[in-house]
C-alpha cells in the first residue's frame, strides 16, 4: 500500500462565508508561531503512534479555514517538522489552499520558497454579483490576478468554483465555466452549492429568501459540467474534481483510495494502519481547546479503532466517488471481503452502478444521485459483506 498523506488544518478565516460549515473561525488575533509549533507537536504525536515503521510522505495538504493567512515562515516550520519526522518522497505533492485576496497573493512567493508546489485557489465564482452574494472578500479582478500569479509561481495550480447558485441558469454557468477553462489550469474543483445545516444560507433558505436550483436543474448543470470539461480535456476523476490525465490531486486520491493519512489541527481526522489495525484519529474542533490540549499533552486527538468490516465499508463509500470506481480485486485482497452482492445487484438493476473490468463504479445516472447510492451502500452494517475464504 502506498500514498501516505498529511493534512494540516488551519482553522482561521478573515470572515465567515454564509454557505460554509467547515471548521473555520474568525479571530482578531492569535500567535502564529505558537500555532505552527503546536501543529508540529501534533505531527510528532502521529509519528510516535506509527513508531519506527514510518511510511514515506507522498503528499501534504494545508487546508482550512484559510491557510493562506499563514506566513511562509509558519508553512516552512510545519514542512520542516514533516521532514524531521518522516521520509519524504522526492516528488512529494505539497498543496496549500489559498483565498485570492491581494494580501494572500503577496505571500505566494514565500509559500513556493517554503516548499509548496501546488496551489488550490478558492475562486468560487467569476461573476462579481455572485461573489458578493457568497459573502466573499475578493472581486473577479483579484481572482483572475491570483490565478495568473499562481500559474507564474507554482508548477501546479487548481481552483474551486461553486455552481448551482441561486438563480444561475445553464447558459450563465456554461459561459462562466468556459471562461474558467481558458486559464488552462491542470485541475479544477467544481462543487454544486449545498445548503449546510447551521449556516446563514440554511436560515435564508428556511425563510424562503434563498432559492437554489431544484434537483432536476442541478442535475442538468452537473451533466453540462461533465460535457464541457470532457470536451476541454479535463474529465472528472471524482464527482467534483476534474483534471488533465495524470494531474489528479495525489492527496485527495489518498482519501478516496482509503490509504493512510494523518490529520492534524482543530477538527482534523486521520486514518492510520498500525500493526495491521485500522485506527481513526479525531482532533478537538475548537481552536483554543485544541491548542491547550496539544500544549499540555502533545496532541488533541482521540484514537478509535475501526473494525475491519467498518473499515471495508468506509473504503467502499470513499472509492465509489472515483470515476475509475472501486478496484474489486484490490478490495478483496485488502479486506478479505467483497461488497454486499444484494445491495450492488439492486443498484445495478436500477442502472445506478455497473461492474466493468472488475471495477465497481457509478453509472452516469448514478453519479447524479451518488449520495443516495452511498447511503444505500452504507446501510448494510447488519447484512455484512461476503467473507472471502
Ligand atoms: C475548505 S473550503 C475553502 C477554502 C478557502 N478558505 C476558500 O474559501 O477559498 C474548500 C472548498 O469547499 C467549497 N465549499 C465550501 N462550502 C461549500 C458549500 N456549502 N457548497 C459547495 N461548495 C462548498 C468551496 O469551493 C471551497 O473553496
Ligand atoms: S469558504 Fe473558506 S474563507 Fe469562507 S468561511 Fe469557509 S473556509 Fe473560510
Amino acid at each position: 500500500m502506498s500514498g501516505f498523506g498529511i493534512y494540516v488544518h488551519w482553522p482561521f478565516c478573515a470572515a465567515k462565508c454564509p454557505y460554509c460549515d467547515f471548521n473555520s473561525h474568525v479571530r482578531e488575533r492569535y500567535d502564529e508561531t505558537r500555532w505552527a509549533a503546536a501543529i508540529a507537536r501534533e505531527l510528532a504525536a502521529v509519528a510516535d503512534l506509527q513508531g519506527v515503521a514510518r511510511p514515506e510522505v507522498g503528499s501534504v495538504f494545508f487546508g482550512g479555514g484559510t491557510p493562506s493567512l499563514m506566513s511562509g515562515k509558519a508553512v516552512g516550520c510545519v514542512l520542516d517538522a514533516v521532514a524531521r519526522l518522516w521520509p519524504v518522497a522526492p516528488d512529494v505533492e505539497v498543496t496549500l489552499e489559498a483565498n485570492p485576496n491581494s494580501a494572500e497573493q503577496g505571500r505566494f512567493r514565500d509559500y513556493r520558497t517554503a516548499g509548496v508546489n501546488r496551489l488550490s485557489i478558492g475562486v468560487q465564482s467569476l461573476r462579481e454579483e455572485s461573489l458578493r452574494a457568497l459573502g466573499r472578500l475578493h472581486g473577479v479582478g483579484e481572482a483572475k490576478q491570483a490565478i495568473q500569479l499562481a500559474q507564474a509561481t507554482f508548477p501546479r495550480v487548481s481552483f474551486d468554483l461553486i455552481y448551482a447558485r441561486p438563480g444561475q441558469t445553464a447558459e450563465a454557468w456554461q459561459n462562466e465555466l468556459e471562461e474558467a477553462l481558458e486559464f488552462e489550469t491542470e485541475h479544477l474543483s467544481l462543487y454544486q452549492l449545498t445548503i449546510e445545516p447551521g449556516t446563514a444560507y440554511a436560515t435564508l433558505a428556511r425563510q424562503g429568501k434563498l432559492q437554489v436550483p431544484d434537483e432536476n436543474a442541478a442535475a442538468e448543470l452537473y451533466e453540462l459540467t461533465q460535457l464541457i470539461c470532457e470536451r476541454a480535456g479535463l474529465p472528472a476523476y471524482e464527482v467534483s474534481n476534474h483534471s488533465r490525465p495524470g494531474a489528479a490531486s495525489r492527496h485527495n486520491l489518498t482519501y478516496w483510495k482509503y490509504y493512510d493519512y494523518a490529520g492534524v489541527g482543530p477538527g482534523a481526522h486521520g486514518r492510520l494502519t498500525i500493526s495491521e489495525r485500522r485506527l481513526a484519529t479525531y482532533s478537538e474542533r475548537l481552536p483554543e481547546k485544541w491548542l491547550e490540549s496539544v500544549e499540555q499533552r502533545g496532541s488533541a486527538f482521540e484514537i478509535v479503532e475501526v473494525a475491519r468490516l467498518d473499515a471495508a465499508h468506509e473504503h467502499l463509500l470513499m472509492s465509489v466517488r472515483l470515476s475509475e470506481g472501486v478496484d474489486l480485486e484490490a478490495y478483496r485482497m485488502r479486506w478479505r471481503l467483497s461488497p454486499a452482492r444484494d445491495r450492488i445487484a439492486k443498484l445495478q438493476q436500477l442502472g445506478l452502478l455497473e461492474v466493468h473490468a472488475d471495477h465497481l463504479k457509478a453509472t452516469p445516472r448514478g453519479r447524479l444521485v451518488l449520495n443516495s447510492i452511498i447511503a444505500e451502500l452504507a446501510d448494510f452494517a447488519e447484512t455484512p459483506a461476503v467473507a472471502v475464504p
